[in-house]
Parts: C-alpha cells; sequence; structure tokens
C-alpha cells in the first residue's frame, strides 16, 4: 500500500518521489508519514541516488495534515501525532543528498512544512503556500512555527501564521520561501536541472554543506564558525577533494567518486 502512496522513479542520479494521494489532495495521513519514512533513508543508501525531487500528484504538493486523522485525536494523541511527523520531516531535512521540493499546487499546513524541510524550493506559478493551522484553531506541529521565521523571517512568518492567509508562487519567491519560480509545465525540468547542477559537485562536500549548514544555523556564530573549521578541514582528507582542486588547475571537469 505504502508502494503507492509514493511514486519513486530514477534518472540520471536524481530521484523523483511523488506523494501519490490526489483524490485527498496528498493530505499527510500515517500511511503517507509512514511512506516517508522509510523511503528517504532507502534513498539516501542507494549509490545509484545522488539528489531527491519530492512532489506531489495531480493539482496539489501536499494539502496539509489529514484533518479527517486530527480531528478524532485528544491532547496526548495529538502531540505524539506532532513528535511523529517532526521526526520523518527532520529525517528528510538531515539527509545527507539534496532534497529539492517542486511545489506544483496547494502546500498547506504539513505540506508547507514538508516543503520547509526539504533544502531548496522550487514554486509553480499555480502553487500556493500556507499554515491554515490558527483557522482550524490550531498551530502548526510539524515545524512550521520554527522552520518558516528561520527562512523568511519572525514578520513575515507570523503575518502568514496569524491570518493564515496562503501565497501563490510568485508571492512566495518574493518572500525567499521559495529559492526559484516556474511555470507549472517547467516545475520538474527546474527542479531537476537544480539537482543536476548540483550532482556536478562532490558528493561529500554536498553533505559537509547540509549538515554544516544544518547544525551551525542554531549555534552561536564562534561555535557554528568551528564546526565549519572542522568540516572543512575533514575535507582535505579525500579523494575528491584532491580531484576537485586537480581538475581546476588542469581545465578539465572534476571526476568525483564520492571517496
Ligand atoms: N485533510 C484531509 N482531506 C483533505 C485535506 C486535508 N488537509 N485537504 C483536502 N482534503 C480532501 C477534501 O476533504 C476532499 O475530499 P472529498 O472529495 O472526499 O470530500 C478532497 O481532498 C478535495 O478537496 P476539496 O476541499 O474538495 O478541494 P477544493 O479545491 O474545494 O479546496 C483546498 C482545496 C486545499 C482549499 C481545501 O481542500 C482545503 O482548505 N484543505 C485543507 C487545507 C488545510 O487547512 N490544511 C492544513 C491542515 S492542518
Amino acid at each position: 500500500m505504502t508502494d503507492s502512496l509514493l511514486l519513486v522513479s530514477v534518472t540520471d542520479r536524481v530521484a523523483t518521489v511523488t506523494i501519490n494521494r490526489p483524490d485527498k489532495l496528498n493530505a499527510l495521513n500515517a500511511a503517507v508519514f509512514d511512506a516517508l519514512a522509510t523511503t528517504f533513508p532507502a534513498l539516501e543508501a542507494r549509490a545509484d541516488v545522488g539528489a531527491v525531487v519530492l512532489t506531489g500528484a495531480g493539482r496539489a504538493f501536499v494539502a496539509g495534515a489529514d484533518i479527517a486523522e486530527l480531528a478524532t485525536l485528544d491532547p496526548s494523541a495529538l502531540e505524539a501525532l506532532s513528535l511523529r511527523g517532526q521526526a520523518v520531516m527532520r529525517g528528510i531535512e538531515r539527509l545527507k543528498k539534496p532534497v529539492i521540493a517542486a511545489v506544483n499546487g496547494f502546500a498547506l499546513g504539513g505540506g508547507c512544512e514538508l516543503a520547509l524541510c526539504c533544502h531548496v524550493r522550487v514554486a509553480s506559478t499555480k502553487a500556493s503556500f500556507g499554515l491554515p493551522e490558527c483557522k482550524l484553531g490550531l498551530i502548526p506541529g510539524y515545524g512550521g512555527t520554527q522552520r518558516l521565521p528561520r527562512l523568511i523571517g519572525r514578520g513575515n512568518a507570523l503575518k502568514l501564521l496569524l491570518t493564515g492567509a496562503a501565497v501563490d508562487g510568485a508571492e512566495a519567491y518574493r518572500l525567499g520561501l521559495a529559492q526559484a519560480l516556474a511555470e507549472p509545465d517547467a516545475l520538474l525540468g527546474t527542479a531537476t536541472a537544480l539537482a543536476t547542477t548540483m550532482l556536478s559537485n562532490g558528493p561529500l562536500a554536498l553533505a559537509a554543506a547540509i549538515t554544516t549548514v544544518d547544525a551551525g544555523l542554531d549555534l552561536p556564530l564562534d561555535a557554528s564558525l568551528a564546526a565549519e573549521a572542522r568540516a572543512f578541514g575533514a575535507l582535505a582528507n579525500t579523494a575528491d577533494m584532491r580531484e576537485g582542486t586537480r581538475a581546476f588547475m588542469e581545465k578539465r571537469p572534476a571526476q568525483f567518486r564520492g571517496a
């Protein structure tokens, strides 16, 4: 069952993961979370995959947590659901391969939060981003209250949170919520091209860049700079670093091996 909820295809080292519950606008129920929780580590382990593009089937990226599931829960069950969703999204955020959200349509509530845990977001002009939980008498529970202000600033984040209003792809791009904007029929191509550009770089360097940014954002600057220096130094042990610098001097493309 989980297989059909997430469609996975791999071309030229880019895995495209499509959330496939279009009749419910890809709402995140327990089964979708289970599928995400097993699929991403499996992609991290695959040698033929270097980057992931995450998108949704039909007219939504993800229209949120499954409200039908939420409505029945008591406080401890709701908290447990929040912790589960947070853990799955943190796992995606910590993947050592680039993850790009290709936001094709509604990215509301948990869908916006899922896009936020990806490393980069490409928005369709038809996308719609928002955190409407306050309209349901709730707040975001999958990291939205924390990742959105870190990405677009406290004032912009609180405006979206407190109004519950959605913004389109162009406004998301202007706010810095999305890092690229594409017409709907160019969305996957744009996201894949971005992934392919990343894949021309050293995979160990990509992993170190993701890890260093992730770990450093919440540390005091002196501590995060020290962590950067350690990661920078550790890369000197890699054949990829030697190959990358030699290729530059020899004026040829580098051939990275991930070692
Ligand atoms: N959870 C569960 N089901 C959802 C859902 C969600 N978050 N979002 C949409 N659906 C379901 C609808 O119930 C409907 O199912 P049905 O056909 O069995 O009735 C189906 O998906 C299509 O949605 P519908 O509302 O008919 O489409 P629309 O085009 O009229 O509206 C939205 C689209 C996105 C504006 C609307 O679905 C919506 O507001 N969804 C909830 C968004 C939200 O609050 N997310 C945060 C949750 S914490």
